[in-house]
């Protein structure tokens, strides 16, 4: 019996990179998952898993209560939230359009609040519920070219903290998982400059893989073994911070 065994979970960003690592994770660890992403190719990983999928944009409100409802019909009920959508674009604050800030807080920032908020009444309702947002460890140390993606996460982590407060009387225990540099398609764009520069920069000496970092999201969503994280903010980040 694994560790999630009888739960269900709904795990956003789950076409790529850390969300599908979770997703995978969340199956072998027993749970019930359904894969959300805007990239409509989700459902060829969801089928890979013998799991369910549905396609919305994390960002759009009618979006959202639609995926939430579609994945709450596909499971029964919603155990687990995993937020792990996310874009990282680089512009210095100097010569960044409106555009791109607002982009980016609407889909890493805005779109978490979305969901929360959705999954939330089922999960107060029962008195069990397990919320986990990915955010990054840029939210601590932010990073040049960076501060719209590094404020969004530092939102997540603000949203965490306080909805936690809100709602871990209710049952529901809210937590965040801040990475460090991992090998996803979401680093592909950067030069290999600055990943060697990074590179040489971390303790650890090499970027991390999905493979590390979804266990810490398992962690938080198992009993007893999350049973104590509160509002916590967890950095597999090979060392780069240490809050
Ligand atoms: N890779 C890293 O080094 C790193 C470090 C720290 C934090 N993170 C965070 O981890 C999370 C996952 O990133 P990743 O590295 O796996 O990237 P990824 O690009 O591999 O995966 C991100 C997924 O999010 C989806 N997505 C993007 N915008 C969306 C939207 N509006 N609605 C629904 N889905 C959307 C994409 O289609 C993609 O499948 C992100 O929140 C990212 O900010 C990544």
């Amino acid at each position: 019996m694994g560790v999630l065994a009888g739960r269900t979970a709904l795990v956003t960003g789950a076409a790529s990179g850390i969300g599908l690592a979770i997703a995978r994770h969340f199956a072998a660890a027993g749970a019930r998952v359904v894969l959300a992403d805007r990239d409509p190719s989700v459902r060829d990983r969801a089928a890979g898993l013998g799991a369910a999928a549905t396609v919305f944009d994390a960002s759009d409100e009618a979006g959202v209560e639609q995926g939430v409802a579609e994945a709450t019909a596909a499971l029964g009920r919603i155990d687990t939230l995993v937020t792990s959508h996310g874009i990282l674009t680089e512009s210095p604050v100097a010569t960044m359009p409106l555009a791109t800030w607002r982009q980016t807080i609407e889909v890493d920032l805005t779109s978490v609040f979305l969901l929360c908020r959705a999954v939330l009444p089922g999960m107060i309702e029962r008195r069990d519920g397990r919320i986990v947002n990915v955010a990054s460890q840029l939210a601590i140390k932010g990073g040049v070219g960076l501060a719209h993606y590094a404020a969004a996460k530092a939102g997540v982590v603000a949203l965490t903290k306080s909805l936690a407060l809100e709602v871990s009387r209710h049952g529901v225990l809210v937590n965040a998982i801040a990475p460090g540099p991992i090998e996803t398609p979401l680093v592909d764009g950067i030069s290999e400059e600055w990943k060697a520069a990074k590179r040489s920069e971390l303790p650890l000496g090499r970027f991390g893989t999905v493979d590390e970092v979804a266990p810490t999201a398992v962690l938080l969503a198992s009993s007893p073994g999350g049973d104590l994280y509160v509002g916590q903010t967890l950095g597999p980040n090979s060392g780069d911070v240490m809050p």
